[in-house]
């Protein structure tokens, strides 16, 4: 599909899933309220969860947003296009409150991704995408898996290959005092925090400004289990069931050399940047190959494993929940 069509379909009032560096986006136009209620339907989204606008460049920051702080320029100049995106006070004028859950703000991201842009570029407006998934569901890294779980309900699906980066952006709230990270994901927050100078406030948890960060997303339909790397060999020992139903992620440097043949490994990447890159397709695959649960080695809590420990977390916490 060309990028022609893709503009076509989003004056319409269509739905064009198109990639990012980060996850694929399903993408409406940010500016038509009739398109943005079938963005709602189609990823059975509740209508107050806002959803990112993306725009082309950094330096229309201030057509999209008013009181724009001088923080939320800096981010912009250093970390654009790229995997962060900075929630501001909204101009309503080419922004619909549907896309904001009626908030006065919105999330803006440039992504870094040469389909993505030059989408942007052809549109000439803002364009809502959240992640191309269902509500809850795994974010897609590829056009086949958009095709996959939207199938009809997407008007345009472009091919951009796999997403380099794997997992969503970093999101930063810059209207009040101090900013505060909403979500962890691409940007770690050391690179955010030498641009800001300080270390920057986590508020992912509890009462969330972000709704959408549910601790029961990102989940397959396998249940997800969080394992010490000490313990991954003993624990498939001890496991119920047959082991050949068992997947497993872990770093390559976390697989113990012991793992019974049978046990399906998903992935094991030589580092965090590849971990991350593949998660999202590997806990698909678990769920296209039928495997009931998923042992999942986290990776240490630095730079974007940060986002990756988050990620398997709420996969793993939207497993307890189903169970109960
Ligand atoms: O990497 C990404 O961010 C991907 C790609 C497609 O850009 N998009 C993505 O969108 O992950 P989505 O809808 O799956 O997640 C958007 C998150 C939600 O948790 C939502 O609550 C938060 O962004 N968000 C959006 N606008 C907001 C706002 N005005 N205030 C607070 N949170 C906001
Ligand atoms: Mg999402």
């Amino acid at each position: 599909m060309t990028i022609d069509a893709a503009v076509a379909a989003l004056r319409r009032g269509g739905l064009v899933a198109f990639p990012t560096e980060t996850v694929y986006g399903l993408g409406a136009d940010a500016a038509n309220p009739d398109a943005l209620a079938r963005l709602y339907r189609v990823k059975r989204r509740p209508p107050d969860h806002p959803v990112i606008v993306h725009i082309a460049h950094g330096t229309d920051l201030d057509m999209y947003a008013h009181d724009v702080p001088d923080i939320a320029r800096a981010l912009a100049r250093a970390f654009w296009p790229g995997a962060l995106t900075l929630v501001l006070r909204k101009r309503p004028e080419r922004v619909a409150d549907a896309a904001t859950g009626s908030r006065p703000t919105v999330g803006l991201r440039v992504p870094d991704h040469p389909v993505a842009l030059a989408l942007l570029d052809a549109f000439r407006g803002g364009i809502a995408a959240p992640s191309a998934n269902r509500f809850g569901r795994v974010s897609p890294t590829t056009a086949e898996h958009v095709r996959t779980e939207l199938g009809p309900d997407v008007d345009v699906v472009l091919d951009g290959g796999p997403s380099r980066v794997g997992v969503e952006s970093t999101i930063v709230d810059v209207t009040g005092a101090e900013p505060l990270v909403l979500r962890v994901g691409g940007v770690s927050e050391d690179d955010l925090a030498r641009v800001v100078g300080t270390p920057v406030t986590r508020r992912d948890t509890g009462e969330i400004a972000a709704p959408g960060t549910l601790a029961s997303h990102y989940a397959p339909t396998a249940r997800v289990v969080l394992v010490e790397p000490a313990r991954l060999a003993q624990r498939i020992t001890e496991a119920t069931v047959d082991t050949a139903r068992i997947g497993v992620l872990a770093l390559a440097r976390d697989l113990p050399e012991t793992l019974p043949s049978e046990v399906t490994v998903l992935t094991s990447p030589n580092d965090i940047d590849e971990y991350a890159q593949v998660l999202y397709a590997r806990l698909r695959e678990a769920d296209a190959r039928g495997l009931p649960q998923v042992f999942a080695v986290p990776p240490p809590a630095q730079g974007i494993g940060v986002a990756i420990c988050d990620r398997l977390h709420r996969a793993s916490a939207n497993a307890s929940a189903a169970r109960r």
